[in-house]
């Protein structure tokens, strides 16, 4: 079956159906619209000027050779793979992987076409001691893939510091040097200097790339070819989406579309940004676009320094899974969000639903009807009722989840960001808030240089007995 192109429909969120006050009018889209329009041009041209890096990466032909040599080069060999990363280092991999293998490919060979993926992108001693309790003895068929653009990020560093431990009082210092392979930053940082001095393998986070839009490069890619995925057809559907997003007619741009819909609602009140992918292989991307929403959008102060303290808080969720936790807070809670549906017409399994009991004729009517008609159709019961209540809806549309229409979603939501950003005046791609943060692990862990600020932190970390009950 060949692959169609995603789509994004947003007929539903038009004052048609849900009323002026709470929808959109074609009024204000065409108000939109011209306020959307030049900054398509200006991100056009950013692009030209080499200030968004990310926007190239489906077209990086070396970096998907290098990816591919390096995977051929494993076959027989890995039949581990564990990724060492967090945030941007992570999110993607743990996408692509539930996006596009089996349910089951890391407990049935029989569904595997490549090697199983572990992602540890935090540092629960319970959760990683267990890991590495089951690991240590096929260490020899596992490969270490960390991932850390900076090489300073606490939880990869540590991550990396055990196992770098097991790895050479196991297999010794050759072992050590076969089992890993780091992606970093391609000149500078703690782990190219590791690489530099051991002689690691290594792959590239390409300059001027953040984490959270790194998932076409190396970072994202090279798990995903180790796993069995085609990532050829993953580039090759975001340059088709790079064609649909460079548009310059915003009724034919499904990111300008997105972007200022998504705009028009926070200012009209809808602070939240609800993702509810109708499909199991799709849970891990709202947990991916979680991240490159609310790194990329949160900020407190706009482009000409005013403060600010702007962007949606964006919030994953599962159908039909949430349906039983949150719909009852969706539908009668604040009306503060607009719902984004990411829906399937195709999957690769058909299941019918088995007949009903004899004595039970009232569950007849699912009988012989396959479980994804199910599954649409609560899709679309949901929406209907949240638009009962006026609550706004958007639905990403897919023929099917595959390496093509993985890739689409992708750059879509990618450049859907940096409209977004541009749309709010902020800037798209920094993280400074992030940063206090990581200073106060390093002084609490004692790291040189962090000194100063122990006094500050101090009164923060006691736990009042005042107040203890
Ligand atoms: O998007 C980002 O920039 C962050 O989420 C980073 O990816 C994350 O903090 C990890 O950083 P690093 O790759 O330097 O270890």
């Amino acid at each position: 079956m060949a692959d169609r192109q995603i789509k994004l429909y947003y007929k539903n969120v038009t004052a048609k159906i849900i009323g002026d006050e709470h929808g959109i009018s074609d009024t204000q889209l065409k108000t939109l619209a011209k306020e959307t329009s030049p900054l398509i041009s200006q991100l056009n041209k950013e692009r030209k000027a080499g200030k968004t890096p990310f926007r190239d990466l489906p077209y990086n032909e070396q970096t998907a050779q290098q990816v591919k040599k390096l995977t051929a080069e494993l076959k027989g060999r890995c039949e581990n793979l564990v990724v060492l990363g967090i945030g941007g280092s992570a999110l993607g991999n743990i996408a692509l992987q539930t996006a596009l293998n089996p349910y089951m490919h890391n407990l049935d060979d029989k569904q595997r076409k490549g090697a199983r993926l572990f992602v540890f992108d935090n540092v629960d001693p319970a959760q990683f001691g267990s890991f590495l309790e089951w690991v240590s003895d096929k260490l020899d068929k596992t490969i270490f893939n960390v991932i850390s653009k900076s090489g300073e990020t606490a939880e990869t560093a540590s991550q990396f510091l055990i196992v770098r431990k097991m790895l050479l009082d196991r297999l010794g210092p050759e072992g050590f040097k076969n089992q890993i392979i780091a992606t970093t930053d391609p000149t500078g940082g703690t782990l190219r200097k590791i690489v530099n001095e051991v002689g690691l393998r290594s792959l590239e986070v390409p300059q001027g790339v953040g984490g959270r839009f790194s998932v076409l490069s190396a970072v994202g890619l090279f798990s995903a070819a180790v796993c069995g995925i085609d990532i050829d057809a993953i580039l090759a559907g975001a340059r088709d989406m790079d064609k649909r997003v460079s548009n310059m007619d915003f009724y034919k741009n499904p990111a300008a579309i997105n972007a200022a819909i998504n705009y028009h609602y926070y200012t009209r009140g809808k602070r939240s940004s609800v993702m509810i992918p109708y499909c199991y292989a799709l849970k891990d991307f709202a947990d991916w676009y979680r991240q490159l929403w609310a790194e990329s959008l949160g900020k407190a102060k706009d482009l000409a320094g005013n403060e600010v303290h702007i962007g949606p808080t964006p919030i994953k969720a599962l159908g039909t899974t949430d349906q039983h936790s949150q719909v009852q807070l969706y539908r009668e809670g604040p009306n503060d969000k607009l719902f984004t549906f990411l829906q399937v017409e195709s999957f690769p399994v058909k299941l019918p639903i088995g007949p009903a009991p004899d004595n039970v004729p009232e569950l007849g009517y699912f009988a012989g009807a396959d479980l994804s008609k199910l599954l649409n159709s609560e899709k679309q019961a949901t929406e209907y009722a949240l638009l009962q209540d006026k609550r706004p809806c958007l639905t990403v549309l897919f023929d099917r989840v595959s390496p093509y229409t993985i890739g689409q979603f992708i750059y879509l939501f990618e450049v859907t960001t940096s409209l977004a950003g541009a749309l709010f005046n902020i800037d798209t791609y920094d993280q400074p808030a992030v940063e206090l943060g990581k200073q106060a692990t390093f002084t609490l862990m004692g790291r040189k240089g962090f000194e100063e600020m122990a006094g500050e932190i101090q009164p923060y970390t006691k736990i009042d007995a005042d107040y203890l009950v």
